[in-house]
């Protein structure tokens, strides 16, 4: 039985203000989802405040990215090693918005998913093509090479720490879901791709994932949670996606 898991990724929004109150919100809300995983992923600099202000909950805590690197002359960078020392659970690896906007190939992508792997962090791997991808029937192309690559570098046995995230490019912001259907059978592909560890692996969707279309997603057979932008800016909205999950 894999236990499903709802991830906020709060992008690079929000001030310390905008932080605190929806961290607030979260926490005095929280009324405990006994049966799903929760965590949100903040920017950097608001990490040890959710830290501490979800301390009473049990909302983990995640980061949007991790460095390759272990420590050194990398400025600007941030270690796995850091992230796990200030009590992060979870790190994003290999968004759309890290592979388009700084270039990072599957190559790299496998590697911070290593690196995460060896800090005890769980990473989410993000998988998911682009319109032209799927409009060229190209999606179990590019979806199964993303995997592959680092399915490649970890090892099936080792993938099985981590999660899975299938986040079709053209969903993600737009307000256009994958449909139930549509997402059930990427989800599907995905685990056989994983073989024999498949089912233990959780698969999660993220694309316009909202209150109202959160219950038909998680109720495909392989979707096991789902990884939320938008939504997971505003606590009653993020919350309501959380209980969908039970
Ligand atoms: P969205 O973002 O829910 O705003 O579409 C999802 C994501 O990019 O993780």
């Amino acid at each position: 039985m894999r236990r499903k898991i709802v991830i906020g990724n709060w992008k690079m929004n929000g001030d310390l203000q905008f932080s605190r109150k929806l961290l607030g919100e979260l926490a005095s809300q929280w009324t405990g989802v006994h049966n799903a995983e929760v965590a949100v992923c903040p920017s950097y600099p608001f990490l040890l405040p959710a830290l501490f202000e979800l301390e009473q909950t049990n909302i983990s805590v995640g980061a949007q990215d991790l460095s390759v690197n272990e420590k050194g002359a990398f400025t600007g960078d941030v270690s796995g090693g850091m992230l796990s020392d200030i009590g992060c659970r979870y790190v994003l690896v290999g968004h759309s918005e890290r592979r388009e906007y700084h270039g990072e190939s599957s190559e790299l992508v496998a590697k911070k998913v290593e690196a995460a792997l060896k800090h005890h962090l769980t990473p989410v791997l993000c998988v998911g093509e682009t319109l032209s991808d799927r409009e060229q029937g190209k999606t179990y192309d590019v979806v199964g090479g993303q995997l592959l690559k680092v399915v490649e570098r970890v090892g099936l046995e080792a993938m099985t720490k981590g999660v899975v995230a299938y986040e079709p490019v053209w969903a993600i912001g737009t307000g256009k879901t994958a449909t139930p259907e549509m997402a059930q059978e990427v989800h599907s592909y995905i685990r056989e791709a994983l073989g024999p560890e498949g089912d233990q692996i959780r698969i999660l969707y993220g694309g316009s994932v909202k209150p109202d279309s959160a219950s038909g997603l998680f109720g495909q057979k392989d979707i096991d949670g789902g990884l939320v932008g938008g939504a997971s800016l505003a606590a009653a909205d993020f919350l309501a996606i959380c209980r969908a999950a039970e």
